[in-house]
């Protein structure tokens, strides 16, 4: 199945009567499996959560850990990029390889690495001193 597909399917879903503005994010694993999430706001705003996380909770309560592909989607003029703290949370879960591909419900598309939407990404490596 299309990631984008699987994105774009579940993006009406997304809870933002706040913003308004609704993701969608859907994530193959290397299993061959597709998590999908929808951003999650609430009337406290930093309680809301982003779609990657809602996709990422999704994979490991399936008992994944391994991301092969993401797709990020939402009704921009422009392909969004995922937020800083979702960066973060994909390369807890995917390697430097993995494409993320970020689209609009008008079509456009654009795919980066997460070596390139994160680079320098905090990891293990730095507390090796502790
Ligand atoms: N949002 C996401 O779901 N993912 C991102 O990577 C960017 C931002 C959501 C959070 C909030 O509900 C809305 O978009 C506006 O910031």
């Amino acid at each position: 199945m299309d990631l984008m597909q699987a994105a774009r399917d579940v993006w009406g879903n997304a809870y933002a009567p706040y913003s308004k503005f609704k993701v969608g994010a859907a994530i193959r694993t290397t299993a061959g499996n597709i998590f999908v999430g929808v951003n999650v706001e609430n009337v406290a705003y930093p309680e809301g959560t982003c779609a990657e996380a809602g996709a990422i909770a999704a994979m490991c309560a399936a008992g994944e850990t391994e991301i092969a592909e993401v797709a990020v989607i939402a009704d921009s003029p422009e392909p969004v990029p995922c937020c800083g703290g979702c960066r973060q949370k994909l390369v807890e879960f995917g390697g430097p390889e993995v494409v993320v591909t970020m689209g609009t419900i008008d079509g456009k598309q654009l795919a980066l690495t997460l070596a390139e939407i994160l680079p320098g990404r905090f990891d293990a490596g730095h507390m090796e001193k502790v």
